[in-house]
């Protein structure tokens, strides 16, 4: 694909520990820059029993732990194949990932929602969701007017197979340990742009909006 460069359709990759936001601000890219939000774990989901020779993804998210390579590869490459520009959204999450998508395409700018692990467990332990429409809650921060129940299409809310406390903890003990490196990758290549995500969602995307304008 192309060379790195300003450009109309900005390739996007959010990086931050698992609850840091990204899903939340991924939306907002999508709407203001007009690229798709390509998520590795809503695909993931939506797949979660199938069989793969690695098993199904289900296995692997249930504990928290990282699906194999090729499985989320071949779900990237697909989803890329199709698009100029993109937010992409839990991919990469190791160095061997990050290799893999420099292969496929450059990216335009990398930010970086940094959040401590205390506010990750708070704001993921209480977040809902519909299973019909996709739409997310938070208990405390951003409930919907009737408890338990879809604003946008009245669906009872579930929570995250993989939200509850223990699971969590997990996620946030394999992110550092297999995505922190990718972090460190993307600061040393100069691409990164570090926003303070332990704001109020409006407040973080004012300065994610502001960085991203600077970048392309
Ligand atoms: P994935 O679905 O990608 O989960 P994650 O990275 O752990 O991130 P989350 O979706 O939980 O959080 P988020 O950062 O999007 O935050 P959100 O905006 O929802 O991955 C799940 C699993 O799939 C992985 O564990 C792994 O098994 C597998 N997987 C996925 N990608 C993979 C890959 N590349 N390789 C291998 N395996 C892979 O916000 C969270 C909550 O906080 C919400 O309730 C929201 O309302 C609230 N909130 C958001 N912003 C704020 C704010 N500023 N203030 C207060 N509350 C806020």
């Amino acid at each position: 694909m192309s060379e790195s460069q300003g450009s109309n359709d900005p390739r996007i990759v959010l990086l931050g520990p698992p609850g840091a936001g990204k899903g939340t601000q991924s939306a907002n890219i999508e709407e203001r820059f007009g690229v798709p939000h390509v998520t590795t774990g809503d695909a993931l989901r939506a797949n979660r029993d199938v069989e793969t020779e690695h098993g199904t993804p289900r296995e692997y998210m249930e504990e928290g732990e990282l699906v194999p390579d090729p499985v989320v590869n071949e779900i990237v490459a697909e989803a890329l194949s199709n698009t100029q520009g993109f937010v992409l959204d839990g991919y990469p999450r190791n160095v061997d990932q990050a290799e893999y998508l420099a292969e496929m395409t450059a990216v335009d700018v990398v930010p970086f929602l940094q959040v401590g692990e205390e506010e990750l467990v708070r704001r993921l332990t209480g977040r809902r969701v519909c299973p019909d429409c996709g739409a997310n809650y938070h208990v405390e921060f951003d409930a919907p007017d009737e408890e338990g129940v879809c604003d946008e299409c009245g669906a009872e809310l579930t929570q995250r197979e993989d939200d509850s406390e223990d699971v969590v903890r997990e996620r946030i003990r394999v992110y550092e340990e297999n995505t922190e490196p990718v972090v460190t990758h993307y600061r040393e290549s100069g691409e990164l742009i570090e926003v303070d995500g332990e704001q109020s969602p409006e407040e973080v995307w004012e300065k994610l909006r502001e960085a991203i304008d600077a970048a392309i």
